[in-house]
């Protein structure tokens, strides 16, 4: 049996493929929606499993030969509904926003009105942008966070859900760095009469792992994705205790939004969801969220601002704005020094989206790699230094050594 490492024929696509692999592991991810999957993730996506048509669901298939994907998609769902302790899983969603339109089209008719976070003040893409299926098919209304607090306030999210009175209340986001009160999210839901999603694509590992209180108890539908801090594959995934919802979701994925399964991708989310079933991926989530408050302590410490005063999960927006530089500017120049983040506008920020006046900085990744709180204190201090000096050649020079110790004494793949 031929393995992915030993044919390699195309040298055009392996070279990308090595280059790739290499700026991993010289460069520090701080792509907060970004993680490491293990090698056993990996391998599993790259396995025949990749050939296989498997339209339909386990035991009612449009194809045949479907016994081993059965197989694999039944442990999926099992293990996803252990993890998060739900009545049903639905392992198929291609991506988060796959996952999205079909818990959508699950619980809602298209032109019913969705309250859901402000995409400017933290929200994602596929919670209403409009020129996403979101803000397209459905009639979404908008929650932000508080001027002062930079916080969600319930009390607002309230008031906006009387007025608007949506068909579904929804929770979830990809830039916000506070713990979200899922049960006061119900409780307004359940006095509006509206329908409760909750995507948790960012903090789904965090769940998993117990650093984050549990939305499934209080939701109607759950939606996530595989591959941030729940460190697997690329995908979404939807777990819910409803088994009307579940059937409409089930319909709505495949044939409503998608054809045939990623049967490669759903052994992967199977093996990625074992890991995080493990005991030491408890361990993992806490030290992705320990590190994530060193940094925030670390940048503020050093005079920079970060929205909210800090983070409970594993992620921060650092208002880069309050030593004089754009979101834009402070990426290009940390990733100059092998240090990966993203540009993100920050609550009422008055800079264009891509110009922005915050950096979004997530240690899931870094964790993965085995940085500690220690490290979190030299990175912050490099991050800093290296803002604070844009146009200091010796001081880059140094910030990008440091960077390289770090990567070289922790290795992703020990290549
Ligand atoms: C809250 C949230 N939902 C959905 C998604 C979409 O995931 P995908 O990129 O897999 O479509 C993201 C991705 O960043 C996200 O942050």
């Amino acid at each position: 049996m031929q393995n992915t490492q030993s044919v390699r024929t195309d040298q055009d696509v392996w070279a990308a493929i090595d280059l790739e692999t290499g700026r991993q592991e010289d460069q520090l991810e701080l792509i907060a929606s970004e993680n490491h999957t293990s090698q056993e993730v990996m391998a599993a996506m790259g396995s025949s499993l990749t050939n296989k048509y498997a339209e339909g669901y386990p035991g009612r298939r449009y194809y045949g030969g479907c016994e081993h994907v059965d197989t694999v998609e039944n442990l999926a769902r099992e293990r996803a509904k252990q993890l998060f302790n739900a009545g049903y899983a639905n392992v198929q969603a291609h991506s988060g926003t796959q996952a999205n339109m079909g818990a959508m089209m699950a619980i809602a008719e298209p032109g019913d009105k969705v309250l859901a976070m402000s995409l400017d003040h933290g929200g994602h893409l596929s919670h209403g942008h409009p020129k996403n299926f979101s803000g397209i098919f459905y009639d979404f209304h908008a929650y932000g966070v508080d001027r002062d607090t930079q916080r969600i306030d319930m009390d607002v999210v309230r008031a906006r859900a009387k007025e608007v009175q949506p068909k579904v209340l929804l929770a979830g986001a990809s830039a916000y760095s506070r713990k979200i009160d899922f049960a006061a999210f119900a409780d307004i839901a359940k006095e509006v009469g509206a329908t409760l999603m909750v995507d948790m694509a960012h903090i789904a590992g965090l769940v998993a792992g117990g650093q984050h209180e549990s939305p499934v108890p209080h939701a109607d539908i759950v939606t996530m994705t595989t591959h941030k801090t729940l460190r697997g594959p690329r995908g979404g995934m939807v777990v819910t205790n409803d088994l009307e919802i579940l059937k409409k979701l089930n319909t709505a994925i495949f044939p409503g939004g998608q054809g045939g399964p990623l049967m490669h991708v759903i052994a992967a989310k199977a093996v990625a969801l074992r890991e995080a079933l493990d005991p030491s991926f408890k361990e993992y989530a806490a030290r992705v969220v320990a590190n994530a408050s060193v940094l925030a302590e670390t940048l503020m410490g050093r005079g920079l601002r970060i929205v909210s005063g800090g983070t409970d999960n594993h992620l921060m927006l650092v208002d880069v704005n309050s030593i004089g530089v754009s979101g834009a500017e402070a990426e290009n120049c940390l990733h100059a020094l092998d240090i990966t983040c993203n540009k993100n506008l920050i609550p009422y920020d008055e800079r264009p989206p891509m110009e922005a006046s915050g950096i979004r900085l997530g240690t899931a990744a870094i964790t993965t790699r085995g940085l500690g709180q220690d490290d979190m204190v030299v990175l912050g201090g490099l991050i800093a230094d290296a803002l604070e000096n844009r146009a200091d050649k010796s001081v880059a020079a140094r910030v990008k050594g440091a960077v390289a110790e770090l990567t070289r004494s922790n290795p992703i793949y020990g290549h």
